[in-house]
């Protein structure tokens, strides 16, 4: 059993969270799950609670399973997206989070460009934040639903293998998922063209391999990555189509494996890009167990966020 309490007091990276932390979520995601399996998916616990969404940036997966996790906690939940709003006139993040928090708001939820953003807003305001992706930094709910859908589909996730593939360079993703994972004892490997590998990978004690096939081969877990086309300002690989001959995930490579491995997506999937459709919609992939996942685990930060309010 984990502790009954986080070590924190915002969500703002797996960095700042301990093994303990990850457990203890969990542990609150499994009840959540049951509740919002039962035909009235609804609890008081986040009732005096008003949380507002605020992203600077688009998103379709996470704002939605936030804006569920926090209606299914009974939250009262306020919505902000940058580009109808006055952020396109020149108001600074803190000036247009003050003003949302003077509207007594008492948690903010964001999704940012720029890696920091939530760091730095958890300096300036009293809020408590959660990170919900900061530019190419993190993005640990998407790590935490990532490790609970593993240790569900395999019954833990240490000593697990797992193989991230596809732009790590740009990827929040990558990077919590990497930290998450070493933090429960996986092991874990990034695949990939140099190009889109950091030299810095190799410090954080991850392998590196640049031949899909063999990293297939060597995982129980392969997570395929989205080429962020919108964070590259030159040209990594020569086409699209050439990525996706030597990168991308079809059905005959999977069936050409010694066993069976589990494939993950964060969404959302660039089909005949990362992976092709009959393995994005195969037996073997967990794509929509994850976003399943996503209600229960963002739950369960939310409620262990709010119960150590001051
Ligand atoms: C990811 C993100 O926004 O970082 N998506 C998500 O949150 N489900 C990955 C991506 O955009 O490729």
């Amino acid at each position: 059993m984990a502790a009954d309490k986080l070590s924190t007091r915002h969500l703002l990276g797996i960095k700042d969270i301990n093994r303990n932390d990850i457990e203890l979520i969990f542990e609150t995601a499994d009840n959540f799950k049951d509740v919002i399996n039962r035909p009235i998916k609804r609890v008081p616990s986040l009732r005096d609670i008003t949380i507002a969404n605020i992203f600077f940036e688009n998103s379709t997966r996470t704002k939605l399973s936030f804006e569920l996790a926090e209606k299914r906690l009974s939250a009262d939940v306020v919505n902000f997206a940058a580009s109808s709003s006055s952020v396109s006139k020149g108001e600074t993040l803190i000036d247009t989070v003050n003003n949302i928090l003077a509207m007594k708001v008492d948690m903010v939820v964001m999704r940012h460009p720029y890696a920091g953003a939530g760091v730095f807003l958890s300096k300036h305001i009293n809020a408590q934040i959660v990170n919900a992706g900061d530019g190419a930094h993190e993005h640990p709910t998407q790590a935490l639903l990532d490790a609970f859908s593993i240790r569900q589909k395999l019954g833990d996730v240490a000593g697990k293998k797992v193989v991230i593939v596809g732009d790590i360079l740009h990827s929040r993703v990558a990077i919590s998922n990497i930290l998450c994972l070493q933090k429960l004892g996986a092991e874990v490997m990034v695949c990939g063209p140099t190009t889109l590998i950091p030299k810095f990978m190799s410090s954080l004690g991850v392998k590196i391999e640049h031949d899909l096939r063999k990293a297939l081969n060597w995982c129980d877990v392969a997570n395929m990555l989205r080429i962020q086309l919108e964070r590259q300002d030159i040209k990594y690989f020569p086409s699209l189509r050439e990525y996706a001959m030597m990168y991308g995930l079809n059905k005959q490579i999977l069936d050409s494996l010694d066993k069976e491995i589990i494939v993950m997506h964060p969404g959302p999937i660039n089909r005949g890009v990362e992976i092709t459709s009959d393995v994005a919609d195969s037996k073997q992939s967990i794509i929509l167990e994850q976003v399943e996942n996503g209600v229960a685990v963002r739950m369960a930060v939310l409620y262990l966020l709010a119960s150590q309010r001051d």
